[in-house]
């Protein structure tokens, strides 16, 4: 367990909403802590997967009229982490301390989002999610065995496109030199000024473009960028990084794009797909571990 409060008290996905339904309680894992995800009602709630009866995991157990139910001897809890039935001993009110350790859970931008400490803001929020002039797709998550720090490092990062992308995101042949960029600091965090790369293959189009990017950095894990490629066109990309453990981490992406609006989804996840893949081993293979 991390002993940094500024990430304690931050907000982390632990599931897309999509894949929390009402009946069937997920297993996560955030900060080396295993946790249970449910929803009751329009409640979402995020404990510590353990029954304080016997220690089993609550996750393999089952949502049932609006409590979790334990698949070991099938103690109930409520929303709030009470237990509130013992079934072997149904005359009895469950005693006080029988209770699940629950933590700060709530849905956000397409995502179920939980905090392990005490939160002081919302959950980063992706600037397009409700701007209906785009279409957005959740992409991933993507898996890197490698330092979450490192993954956003690598996210903020254009030197790399020629080499690690190559072809598509630079050319490896002729890779262009960096110019100088604004970085500015307001209440969302560090924003860069446009960034001008050409690419041969910038995105889903399989077309050159000269893209101006502007990078977002709202949290310590969390990242954005806008990538204007001329036209009105935009693509932008969400990523929040969640860390299962040190050198362990879920990638969430979420893109949102304003054009090429006949491709289809598996045509735009395809070359999502090749490039996150593409950063995992370079990330994976970075050493130290930690930045
Ligand atoms: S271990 Fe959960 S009810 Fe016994
Ligand atoms: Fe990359």
């Amino acid at each position: 367990m991390i002993n940094d409060l500024v990430l304690i008290n931050d907000w982390y996905i632990v599931a897309a909403a999509r894949d929390l339904n009402d009946v069937t309680p997920l297993a996560v894992r955030l900060w080396d802590e295993e946790l249970v995800v449910w929803r009751s009602g329009d409640e979402v709630i995020a404990w510590r997967d353990y029954c304080v009866h016997r220690g089993a995991k609550l996750s393999p157990g089952e949502v049932k009229e609006g409590t979790l139910v334990c698949p070991y001897h099938g103690w109930r809890y409520g929303p709030s982490g009470a237990c509130t039935l013992i079934p072997a001993h149904p005359e009895i009110q469950p005693p006080a301390k029988a209770r699940a350790l629950a933590y700060k859970a709530v849905e956000s931008d397409g995502y179920i989002w939980v905090s392990l400490g005490e939160p002081k803001r919302e959950p980063a929020n992706f600037p397009e999610f409700s701007n209906e002039d785009y279409r957005k797709l959740l992409v991933g998550p993507y898996n890197y065995h490698g330092n979450p720090f490192r993954t956003v490092e690598n996210f903020l990062d254009v030197a790399h496109f020629p080499f690690v992308h190559a072809n598509i995101n630079g050319d490896p042949d002729a890779p262009e030199p960096i110019g100088e960029y604004e970085v500015f600091r307001d209440d969302g965090g560090l924003r860069t000024g446009p960034i001008p790369r050409f690419q041969p293959f910038g995105d889903h189009r399989g077309i050159p473009v000269t893209a101006h990017y502007k990078y977002n950095c709202p949290r310590p894990l969390s990242a954005y960028f806008s990538k204007d490629t001329g036209e009105g066109h935009r693509f932008c990309t969400f990523m929040a990084v969640t860390p299962l453990a040190e050198n362990d981490c879920l990638l969430w992406v979420q893109i949102a794009i304003n054009y090429g609006h006949d491709l289809s989804e598996p045509q735009i996840l395809e070359r999502q797909d090749a490039v996150y893949n593409q950063d995992k081993p370079i990330i994976e293979s970075q050493r130290p571990h930690p930045l």
